[in-house]
C-alpha cells in the first residue's frame, strides 16, 4: 500500500530522484571535520524550532518584553529549557559556523569550483552574527540595552553616512520602542528568510559540486 502511494506520487512529482540526489548520493569517505557544516545546520534547525516556541509567549514591547521573558523562564512549562537551548544554541551555532569556515579554508575547499559555496557561506556567517546581535536586545534588560547602545554606536563612525546608518539601526537617535520592534522583526522575519534562502543555495552547491574530499586509493 505504502509502496503504491509512493510510486503514484513519484510518477507525478519525481521525488525519488530528489531523494537520491540529497540523501543517497555517492560521497567519498570523510572524517569528522566534514560534519561541521551539518552540525551548524542541525543547531540552526533547533534554533528555529525553539525560537518559534518562544514567540508564543514573548511580547516585543518595552512594557512587556522583560516580564514576558521572566514569565517564560519561571512560569511556562519547560520554558526555561526552551529558552536555555535557544540562548546557548546561538553561541553554539556561531562557534560551529566559524569552525566549519576554518575547516573549509584549511582544507582548500573554497577553491574552484566551490568559490560560490564559500561566498554564500560568508553571507551565512554575517546572518548568524546578525541573529546574535538582534536577539541580544530582545530580553530588554540593562545588559541588552547597554550592548545594543555600544553595538549600534559602531555604525556611527562610518564616514559620511554613519549618522544615517545609526538612525536606520535604532529607528531614531536613541534606543527606543522602535529599536526593539525592528530588531524583533529582523530577528524573526528578515534574517530567517535570508538564512533559509542562502542555506538552500549553499546546500544545492554542496550537492551539485560534491564534497571536496580527495578520493582515496581504493575509490
Ligand atoms: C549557517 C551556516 C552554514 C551552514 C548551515 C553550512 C552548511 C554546510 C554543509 C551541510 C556543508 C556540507 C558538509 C561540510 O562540508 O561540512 C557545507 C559545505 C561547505 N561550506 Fe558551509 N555552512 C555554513 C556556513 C559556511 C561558512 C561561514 C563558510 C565559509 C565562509 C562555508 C563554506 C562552505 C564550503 C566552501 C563548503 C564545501 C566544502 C567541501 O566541499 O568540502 N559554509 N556547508
Amino acid at each position: 500500500m505504502v509502496t503504491k502511494v509512493a510510486d503514484w506520487l513519484n510518477e507525478r512529482l519525481g521525488w525519488r530522484a530528489v531523494w537520491t540526489a540529497v540523501f543517497a548520493r555517492q560521497a567519498p569517505k570523510v572524517n569528522w571535520f566534514y560534519t561541521l557544516g551539518s552540525a551548524t545546520l542541525f543547531v540552526g534547525i533547533t534554533q528555529i524550532v525553539t525560537g518559534i516556541l518562544l514567540t508564543m509567549y514573548y511580547v516585543p514591547t518595552p512594557d512587556h518584553a522583560y516580564d514576558s521573558v521572566i514569565y517564560i523562564t519561571t512560569q511556562v512549562p519547560f520554558g526555561w529549557l526552551i529558552r536555555g537551548i535557544h540562548h546557548w544554541g546561538s553561541s553554539a551555532m556561531l562557534v560551529l559556523c566559524v569552525l566549519h569556515l576554518l575547516r573549509t579554508y584549511l582544507f582548500g575547499a573554497y577553491k574552484y569550483p566551490r568559490e560560490i559555496t564559500w561566498l554564500t557561506g560568508v553571507v551565512l556567517l554575517v546572518i548568524v552574527v546578525g541573529f546574535g546581535f538582534t536577539g541580544y536586545l530582545l530580553p530588554w534588560d540593562q545588559k541588552a540595552y547597554a550592548a545594543t547602545t555600544v553595538g549600534t554606536d559602531i555604525v556611527n563612525v562610518v564616514p559620511v553616512i554613519g549618522p544615517y546608518l545609526l538612525r536606520i539601526a535604532r529607528g531614531g537617535q536613541d534606543i527606543s520602542a522602535l529599536t526593539l520592534t525592528r530588531f524583533f522583526g529582523g530577528h524573526i522575519w528578515v534574517l530567517p528568510v535570508a538564512l533559509a534562502g542562502f542555506i538552500g543555495v549553499h546546500i544545492y552547491l554542496v550537492i551539485r559540486n560534491g564534497i571536496s574530499a580527495p578520493p582515496r586509493k581504493d575509490e
